[in-house]
């Protein structure tokens, strides 16, 4: 049997009647950038989200730079970012002749620890961007506290979170100043090339976003401000639109998978199903917990991937590769390792946890399609491996 860690073919088989439709009629049209798709992809994501604005842009990383220029930062500023993301969330940073601050994450969630972010602000620092990773809330009222306290800005990544809700039943993306979401195509809501989207309740960030997404003109040529070429293309919105309504189901199909994987590890007692966070005999496998699970919120968690810590992680992706099952390390190198960012001061040891999971995770498949056979095969696989 072949596992691989995501097939989208299935995905564009089972809508492929209305994708076409939607790509053929944008060619029809000859309308290709901006215009009535992604308009009309906008006001559906601002009911979906209940936001005010929602902001179609070309990608998830274009998202963070734009929210980020909108308001306002620049050379020397700090903006507070956790260690362990997607690169995007600290480039952005960098791209602006700004400074990241690292702060490390918690190990239930793998998200930015509050605890960690005030002890990191200075009389520079500007924002913070909480990272909803792997497809579950940062913890946001401690994080909007902080700000308040100091006058910050809070930018969302929300690029694998779309659609998810914080445990006071909000969505991410509308509980700080603007939320960046990305529609790369392994995304929950994916596209076909790149795209993004901005969302915030503020009216005049919203406009200056509007604004600076197409070069910043206002009327058009006359510059009062310098923005870019973030503009999202019509292509990608028709087929967003398309895959919207069914985005909610499959999230609740990627959380059947990871109880239908809960099931199998605690079967094969590589996991207790304590949601203990220590190894040991009980507990070989360390599985990802969603922290808001029984407060009967809808999407509290929609596994944009599926992570499980192993302490034997290197020998066990070779070994499950070298069964044809996919997976991944989403991230090997936490930014305070990398060289591009070996110029900036903090401590090494700062960040306990991100060594930790950089040194121990691994993505396991979890798409919607993925059937239940295949889930068993890989929990068998790991099971096998710890028993050679
Ligand atoms: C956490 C995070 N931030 C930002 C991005 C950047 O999004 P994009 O690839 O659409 O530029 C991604 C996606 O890859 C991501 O996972």
């Amino acid at each position: 049997m072949k596992v691989p860690l995501l097939d989208l073919k299935l995905q564009y088989q089972s809508l492929k009647k209305e994708l076409d439709k939607a790509i053929l009629e944008v060619a029809e049209s000859q309308y290709f950038i901006l215009g009535p798709e992604v308009a009309g992809l906008e006001k559906e994501m601002e009911a979906y989200l209940n936001v005010k604005h929602a902001i179609g842009v070309s990608s998830g990383t274009d998202a963070l730079l734009l929210a980020l220029m909108a308001i306002g930062i620049g050379t020397g500023d700090e903006v507070i970012v956790p260690t362990y993301s997607f690169f995007a969330t600290a480039g952005v940073v960098s791209r602006l002749n700004a400074i990241p601050v690292f702060a490390d994450i918690d190990l239930t969630t793998f998200n930015i620890s509050p605890k960690d972010i005030e002890s990191k602000i200075t009389d520079k620092t500007k924002a913070i961007i909480p990272v909803h990773l792997y497809g579950q809330s940062a913890d946001m009222q401690p994080i909007n506290e902080i700000a308040e306290k100091y006058n910050l800005k809070v930018i969302e990544d929300g690029a694998q979170a779309i659609g998810v809700q914080y445990k006071n039943g909000n969505n991410v993306g509308t509980i700080g100043d603007a939320g960046c979401f990305s529609f790369f195509p392994s995304k929950n809501l994916g596209c076909y090339g790149d795209g993004g989207m901005i969302t915030t309740n503020d009216d005049a960030l919203a406009e200056r976003i509007k604004i600076m997404r197409v070069h910043g003109g206002a009327p058009k040529y006359y510059h009062k401000i310098i923005g870019g070429n973030f503009r999202l293309d019509a292509i990608q919105a028709a087929v967003l639109r398309v895959k919207l309504p069914h985005l909610d189901n499959w999230s609740a199909s990627r959380r059947k998978n990871a109880d239908i994987y809960k099931k199998y590890f605690i079967e094969s007692a590589l996991n207790s199903g304590t949601n203990s966070l220590k190894y040991n005999v009980d507990n070989r496998v360390l599985l990802p917990k969603s922290t808001y699970d029984n407060l009967g919120i809808k999407n509290h968690h929609i596994f944009n991937q599926h992570i499980i810590r192993v302490k034997e992680r290197d020998a066990l992706i070779d070994y499950l590769r070298s069964k044809d099952i996919g997976c991944e390390i989403y991230y090997p190198v936490p930014f305070h390792k990398q060289e591009c960012f070996a110029n900036l001061s903090f401590n090494e040891n700062d960040f306990p946890n991100s060594d930790i999971a950089a040194a121990e995770t691994i993505a396991l498949p979890i798409f919607p399609e993925l059937n239940e056979e295949q889930i068993k095969f890989v929990v068998d696989s790991i099971s096998d491996f710890f028993k050679n």
